[in-house]
């Protein structure tokens, strides 16, 4: 059976298609438009803008990839979207056209919230197919611009989340820092490039909440800290020659700390539940330093997963694992006229999918 799945949560408009077997499935093709360089300007994203690019972008893009695969709308058997969590008017727009098509083409619709397609990106194998054989518990880190959270799966589909930041995510400090030095949006890719030129021992930053003893994060003091750091460094007396080193030495400190802390928190939650596998996913998980670090936090290698880079930011091709494991867990039947009841919810947390399916047994 042949899937269509729709992403927009945020500044980036993707379609994928993916075809289903009874006990094997695959990412066929997806296309990606971001629009980081719209929001580059305004230094983060900017909602309403986001939703006016998706949908100023999404037919043609569509168009591409049908093209491309030469194939019809009618010819999906199911459709699959992103329902949150995200920028409402973003999520607006790609539940609008998810659930056109599902009316459209009487075809079943399937919600998928964003965080579960994170954690799924670590099925697609690198051949493109869709893994069968990770073990469980697994044990999540998903690292994004919106979340940081270590969650527990003891099977497909069940989510416990053991803790998540109290204040910024991983990916949004990597943003503010970029900010503070003037490095533009988005702050990751950039602060990282700068680190690999930087002392990450120049500056001792703290290493937040590596004190506590539960799994919770929390990043606005490191940001706090490297925001002072900035402000007091007396700039004029830095040459022109000497201020890139200083920035440098910047980024390569803060990224320590701020990784550190994820690697803590996730040996402390592999020593609290012993999965038997790790996993580690979401925008930042495409940071050289922590997948390295990343990938020694268990020493049996075989246990760890990381997402591949593609698929580490917003992409729809993440949701076909997702929907491979619904559709054999729910049936297909299960969401037969489903658009109706599915609007798109800006805060649906893991942690209230448990609350909603308490056996995990039911259709989400
Ligand atoms: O998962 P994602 O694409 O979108 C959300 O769901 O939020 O994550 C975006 C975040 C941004 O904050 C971006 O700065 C960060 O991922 N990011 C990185 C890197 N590449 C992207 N952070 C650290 N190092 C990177 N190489
Ligand atoms: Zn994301």
């Amino acid at each position: 059976m042949k899937i269509l799945t729709i992403e927009t949560s945020c500044d980036e408009t993707s379609f994928a298609i993916g075809e289903i077997g009874k006990d094997k499935a695959g990412v066929v093709d997806q296309v990606i438009l971001s629009q980081a360089a719209i929001h580059k300007k305004f230094g983060g994203v900017v909602p309403n803008l986001s939703a006016r690019e998706h949908l100023k972008n999404f037919g043609p893009l569509l168009r591409q990839l049908l093209e491309r695969n030469k194939l019809h709308l009618k010819e999906f058997d199911c459709v699959g979207f992103t329902r949150g969590p995200g920028l409402i008017p973003a999520l607006l727009v790609g539940s609008s056209i998810a659930k056109t098509l599902a009316y459209f083409f009487h075809k079943p619709l399937i919600p998928v919230s964003h965080l579960e397609a994170h954690i799924y990106s670590n099925w697609i194998a690198k051949n493109q197919t869709i893994r069968q054989k990770i073990e469980f518990p697994a044990l999540n880190l998903v690292v994004s611009g919106g979340h940081t959270q270590l969650v527990l799966m003891k099977d497909h589909l069940c989510y416990k989340v053991l803790g998540e930041t109290l204040d910024d995510a991983a990916g949004e400090a990597f943003d503010k820092v970029a900010r503070m030095l003037n490095l533009g949006y988005p702050g990751g890719p950039v602060v990282s490039k700068r680190a690999q030129k930087g002392d990450e021992n120049k500056y001792n930053f703290p290493t937040p909440m590596i004190k506590s003893r539960d799994l919770n994060f929390s990043f606005s003091g490191l940001k706090t800290a490297v925001l002072y750091t900035v402000k007091n460094l007396d700039w004029t007396k830095i040459s022109k020659a000497e201020k890139p080193t200083a920035i440098n030495d910047i980024c390569a400190s803060f990224q320590k700390s701020l990784v550190d802390c994820l690697i803590i928190k996730t040996q402390q939650a592999i020593k609290n539940h012993n999965p038997k596998t790790v996993l580690l996913c979401g925008g930042v998980a495409a940071n050289e330093v922590l997948r390295k670090k990343f990938r020694l936090v268990v020493k049996n290698e075989k246990k760890v997963h990381i997402a591949e880079k593609k698929y580490c930011g917003d992409n729809a091709a993440m949701l076909i694992p997702v929907l491979f494991f619904k559709i054999k867990k729910f049936g297909l039947k299960n969401f037969k006229d489903s658009w109706k009841n599915l609007e798109p919810k800006a805060d649906w947390e893991l942690s209230d999918k448990i609350k909603l399916e308490s056996k995990c047994g039911k259709q989400m």
